[in-house]
């Protein structure tokens, strides 16, 4: 495995590799087996794998974990190598924002970033739609991994490529989770003993809306009141939002589920604001 930290030397690594497609993941690094996973799957499709850890300041607000963000580069080095990456991508803060936070060119996505989870992360979207497409233009990959467990972010990046015709294919990995249901995510780390305990309370909530749905529930109120439910029994939870949303576009549907809908919600336990999400297929039968 080459580890590159320019631009310049990454473009040439590239080339050096001679691989016919190239598969890539990015990511901001503590790689944990939701990572993994991907990796797994962009080495089974492609003939090279490249992963980019960076932890991205643009998509981080003033107020959020920017400086906390945990990093193990040494760590996630030796299980890029075990899982067989050709090419880490890991550039320094400078190299990837020459001018510092002055861009004067970034991506902005509208509807779909306003909602959700840009409701309380206005700028997030924008950090991210902003460096995935640096990315995207860097690595020059033939497809691009990305997890379900941020469903936004996938909906987001979709769009992007769609609008923007950018020559990636956007491959989505299901969410890889702990036993007791809890996406694995980089942020589990923030929380203690008592918290971690408290957490599972996210998936139930989730498959409370997912049980109803495969009985034949299609009332988006009533999956929503499900999920809010399930959520409130937990002293620990603070809800932010909890949503019946289409599976595109992420607006929220009122009244009947009749297309692919995404249940989703974030809440607050103690330092980590935890999200997760699971999708509705509407082409499914009830009950089966
Ligand atoms: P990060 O949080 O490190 O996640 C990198 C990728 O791993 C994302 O596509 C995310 O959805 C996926 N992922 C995280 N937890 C997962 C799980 N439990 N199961 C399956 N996939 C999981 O997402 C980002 O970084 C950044 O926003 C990034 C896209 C790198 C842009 O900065």
């Amino acid at each position: 495995m080459k580890v590159l930290t320019t631009i310049a030397d990454f473009r040439r690594a590239h080339a050096t590799l001679g691989s016919a497609s190239l598969g890539f993941v990015p990511t901001m690094g503590f790689l944990h087996d939701g990572h993994l996973e991907m990796i797994g799957r962009a080495r089974a499709e492609n003939d090279g794998v490249a992963v980019s850890i960076f932890v991205n300041p643009l998509q981080f607000a003033p107020t959020d974990d920017l400086e906390a963000y945990p990093r193990d580069f040494e760590r996630d080095r030796s299980l890029l190598e075990q899982a067989g990456c050709d090419l880490l991508f890991h550039p320094d803060v400078v190299e990837i924002y020459p001018d510092g936070a002055d861009l004067d060119v970034t991506v902005v996505p509208n509807r779909i970033a306003s909602i959700l989870e840009g409701a309380s992360r206005p700028v997030h979207f924008t950090g991210v739609a902003t460096v995935v497409a640096k990315l995207f233009n860097i690595v020059q990959a033939e497809r691009a991994y990305f997890g379900q467990k941020d469903g936004q972010q996938v909906a987001v990046i979709k769009r992007m490529v769609r609008d923007l015709d950018i020559p990636v294919e956007i491959v989505v990995v299901p969410t890889i989770r702990e036993d007791d249901g809890l996406a694995m995510s980089s942020r589990n780390s923030y929380l203690n003993a008592e918290q971690r305990a408290a957490a599972p309370v996210v998936f139930r909530a989730l498959s409370s809306a997912s049980d109803l749905f495969a009985a034949g529930g299609r009332h988006a109120d009533s999956l929503r009141e499900t999920m809010r439910g399930v959520l409130e029994a937990e002293p620990l939870a603070n809800v932010d939002y909890v949503s019946i949303a289409d599976n595109e576009t992420l607006e929220e549907i009122i009244g009947i589920i009749d297309r692919d809908a995404m249940a989703s919600l974030a809440v607050q336990i103690g330092p980590a604001r935890l999200i997760d999400n699971l999708v509705l297929a509407a082409h499914r039968q009830p009950g089966l």
